[in-house]
C-alpha cells in the first residue's frame, strides 16, 4: 500500500473523526483538508463558497491537496471534503499520489448522522431534519458514488439497521487492520 492515506466519502461519513482515530492509532499525522482550506485561504469551505462560488473552491480545493501532497511527509492520513473526489482529474489524481478508502454508507444513516451535527457549516442542509436531508442528499450521493466507488478500498459502515454510535471507532480499527495487513 502506497502513503499518504486519503479517506473520502459524502459529508457525515466520519472522514475527520475516522482519520483522527486511525492516525492516532497509527502514530501518524492528521489532515483535516476542509481545516487546511480555512488556515491556508483565511475562510471556512462552507463560506468560500457562499462568498466566491462553488468553481471557485473547487479549483483552489485541488491546489490545497495537491500542494501538501508535495510536503516530504508520507505516513499521513487526509480526510478530504466530500466533493472533492467528484471533480475534473481529482480521483486520479488520488490515486497516484497514495491509497484511497471510500467510507461507503447508507445515505438514510448519512441523513441521521448530519442530522446531529451542527449545521452551521453545511448551507445546503441547514435548518431540515433528517427526513429532509435524506432528500437533498440522495440523488447527489448516488451522482458522486461512481466516484467515491473509485477508490482503491470501498469500505462499508459496520451498521445493519440502527446506528449505535461505534460506528466510527469501528471504522478505524477496520481501516487500522488493513493497512497494517496490507
Ligand atoms: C463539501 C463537503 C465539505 C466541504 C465543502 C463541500 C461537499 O466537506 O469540503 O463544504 O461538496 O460535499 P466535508 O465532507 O468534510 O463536510
Amino acid at each position: 500500500m502506497t502513503y499518504p492515506i486519503y479517506l473520502i466519502g459524502y459529508m457525515g461519513a466520519g472522514k475527520t473523526t475516522v482519520g483522527r482515530l486511525l492516525a492516532e492509532r497509527l502514530g501518524w499525522h492528521f489532515v483535516d483538508l476542509d481545516d487546511a482550506f480555512h488556515e491556508i485561504h483565511g475562510l471556512s469551505p462552507a463560506d468560500y463558497i457562499r462568498t466566491y462560488g462553488i468553481e471557485a473552491f473547487r479549483r483552489k480545493e485541488k491546489y490545497v491537496l495537491e500542494d501538501l501532497a508535495e510536503l516530504p511527509i508520507e505516513k499521513v492520513v487526509y480526510a478530504t471534503g466530500g466533493g472533492y473526489p467528484c471533480w475534473e482529474d481529482n480521483m486520479e489524481c488520488l490515486k497516484e499520489l497514495g491509497t484511497s478508502f471510500y467510507l461507503r454508507w447508507q445515505p438514510h444513516h448519512l441523513a441521521e448522522r448530519l442530522a446531529l451535527t451542527d449545521l452551521n457549516e453545511r448551507p445546503l442542509l441547514h435548518g431540515k431534519d433528517a427526513t429532509e436531508i435524506l432528500e437533498v442528499i440522495r440523488p447527489q450521493l448516488e451522482a458522486r458514488s461512481p466516484f467515491y466507488e473509485q477508490a482503491d478500498y470501498i469500505i462499508d459502515a459496520p451498521v445493519e439497521d440502527t446506528l449505535d454510535g461505534s460506528e466510527d471507532e469501528q471504522l478505524a480499527e477496520q481501516l487500522y487492520e488493513l493497512i497494517m495487513t496490507d
